[in-house]
């Protein structure tokens, strides 16, 4: 019980100044049109979910087993990371095949077994399209290397001649996202040194040439063997990649993965910006570069939007795009285009009101130009998970993985913090994505050992990015199981923290309090009050606080309280929900007391 000095009383204002709705932020409709505008949606991680060969790896079975986890949460779909004959340098988003399923993580009938379970339970199935590179052990590309320059076979991707004396020198100065150049030279077949082909990630994932007809006809080919077997959309890879700025002209940045929202200019209260300042809120400072968000990727989903339009039942695209401002981003989700977007500049806004403020407001202003809905995300397989980003010193900071040597997040005040960022981002209208785990409160694996990490990022970066392995740890399902129950044998492709067992499902199913139960019981309330179609108002009374972001979703009233004390609302406000304790005996106390890094879900 905290004794400081809480910073409203309820005679400070009345009841219905506390609450009262001022500016609207977004107006909500009677329903959702299509399934996707409200989806609540679940981020499946195949190799660490659930593993039911007990090798250690994940696999689809392992998640047609666990359907039952998926379906008593509440979400409405589920996404599938890659699945697809790989050889799993970069954990599957490197296809060799992208027809078939890795016999790591079953067969073509498991697939088709796990859609049927899921669609039974009226969870629908997004699956993941890697466009921008294939594997290098892609027929494509075995038959690039073994085809000479200039040939048919090479123009698919996006080889080049040298620069400098003997072509030593790469193409171009272009870095790859995981570190180092984004070139990779050729020995060719006479032994002697050869072209060189461009690989914005890995080198074992060479970049496809989206000008190339072939290419385009081969990707719409395989939506279509996808949404033939019954999938409901597509989550899209590096969609903002796939297609270079003309002569591949050099660019010094250095892009990162991780580009984040920065500091913005835009009014927190509208998402409107000054004159001369960026669109939105942001600073416009993300993936500028000639190798990301050209106008020639548009011209790509306007095609696949037609491909999906075959199809009944609204199946949808999703861009993974790191693109800013969000105005920018919008052009993804234009009618003709893709569905949705990933809202990174969410994501990368750490735990400050007026930040969130502004991203929020922004985020709507920006799709709601073009009628898309807006995502919210907070965690995935590419970030530090939530609990333990919010947990460190400077919770806006967006470290690419964090090492045993580094200033370690602050567990219990991450945890805290995340659940009550759920909250806030599970009560506006739009759709949601979760990562696996997260409805257990999972913190990220600080403790890897180098000999374990498997990310490329953290080897091409010669250890100095820890790299995405920490939140991609297998799941624990049962505390006093061998792997906490992740398999059979008690095998994990990563160790586990001993910590997991406090986190494991079986030890929060049916627990007040605990946050899985947070996780079932907001999703069931966002579904009974219809939030996820809802408009968004801001509360006037918090608008300009420094520690506040308080909005009204219908019939529902959200607080984050960000500060460092206590806030306290007058007695009539019936608390719905809350990520943490409040005091809520109305005989003891008639106030409601929401203490710091807290939010309340309120009928008011
Ligand atoms: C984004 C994916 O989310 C990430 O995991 C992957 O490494 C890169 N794209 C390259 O495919």
């Amino acid at each position: 019980m905290t004794t400081t000095q809480p910073t409203r009383r309820p005679d400070d204002a009345t009841r219905d100044e506390l609450v009262a709705a001022g500016a609207v932020v977004h107006a909500g409709s009677d329903s959702a049109r299509e399934w996707w505008r409200d989806a609540v949606i679940y981020q499946v991680y195949p190799r660490s979910f659930a593993d039911a060969d007990g090798d250690g790896i994940g696999d689809l079975p392992g998640v047609t087993s666990r359907l039952g986890h998926l379906a008593s949460l509440g979400i409405d779909a589920l996404w599938l990371s890659p699945f697809y004959r790989s050889p799993q340098r970069d954990a599957g988003y490197d296809v060799a095949d992208y027809r078939d399923v890795d016999p790591l993580f079953g067969t073509l009938d498991d697939f088709d077994e796990l859609l049927a379970g899921a669609h039974a339970r009226g969870i629908r199935v997004v699956v993941d399209l890697v466009p921008n590179h294939t594997s290098d052990q892609h027929v494509w590309f075995t038959e690039a290397l073994a085809a000479a320059p200039g040939s048919p076979e090479r123009a698919r991707y996006v080889f080049r001649d040298g620069r400098g004396p003997g072509g030593d020198e790469p193409p171009n100065n272009w870095q790859s996202v995981f570190g180092g150049p984004a070139w990779t030279r050729l020995t060719e077949a006479d032994g002697t040194p050869g072209q060189w082909y461009l690989h914005l990630f890995d080198s074992t994932q060479p970049d496809l040439d989206w000008t190339h007809p072939e290419v385009r006809a081969e990707f719409a080919d395989v939506l279509r063997f996808w949404l033939d077997r019954g999938v409901d959309g597509f989550r899209v890879d590096v969609a903002h990649g796939l297609v270079k700025a003309d002569g591949l002209p050099d660019w010094d940045g250095h892009v990162e993965m991780v580009a984040g929202a920065g500091d913005d200019t835009a009014d927190e209260t509208t998402g409107d910006v000054e004159p001369g300042a960026p669109e939105d809120g942001s600073t416009g400072a993300g993936n500028q570069g000639p190798m990301f968000d050209q106008d020639g990727v548009h011209e790509v989903y306007r095609e696949w939007h037609q491909v999906l339009d075959e199809y009944d039942g609204d199946r949808c695209l999703v861009a993974e795009a790191w693109v800013e401002p969000l105005s920018r981003l919008a052009r993804y989700v234009r009618p003709d285009e893709m569905h949705q977007a990933f809202n990174f500049s969410f994501l990368t806004t750490g735990w400050d009101a007026a930040a969130l403020r502004r991203v929020v407001a922004a985020s709507y202003r920006a799709n709601d130009e073009v009628g898309a809905p807006t995502t919210w995300v907070l965690s995935n397989h590419d970030v530090v998970r939530h609990p333990s980003r919010l947990g460190l010193a400077d919770p806006g900071v967006r470290p690419n993985g964090v090492f045993a040597t580094d200033p370690q997040p602050d567990e219990e005040l991450g945890l805290r913090r995340a659940r009550a960022a759920t909250l806030l981002m599970l009560g506006m209208p739009g759709s949601a994505y979760l990562y696996q785990g997260e409805e257990l409160g999972l913190p990220e694996h600080t403790a890897l050992p180098a000999e374990v990490r498997q990310d490329p990022a953290f080897f091409r970066t010669e250890g100095a990015e820890a790299g995405r392995d920490g939140c991609r740890v297998p799941l624990p399902w049962a505390a006093d199981a061998p792997g906490y129950g992740f398999g059979p044998t008690g095998e994990t492709w990563l160790p586990q923290p001993a910590s997991f067992a406090r986190y494991a499902a079986d030890v929060q199913d049916g627990v007040a309090g605990s946050t899985l139960e947070l996780y079932r019981a907001a999703l069931a309330t966002r579904r009974a009050e219809g939030l996820g179609h809802g408009g968004l108002a801001w509360l006037d009374a918090w608008a300009g606080s420094a520690d506040v972001v308080a909005y009204r979703n219908g019939d529902v009233v959200v607080l984050a309280n960000l500060g460092t004390e206590p806030v306290v609302l007058p007695a009539g406000t019936e608390v719905l929900l809350s990520s943490g304790p409040v005091a809520t005996d109305r005989s003891a106390d008639p106030q409601v007391r929401v203490p710091a890094d807290t939010t309340v879900w309120l009928r008011a």
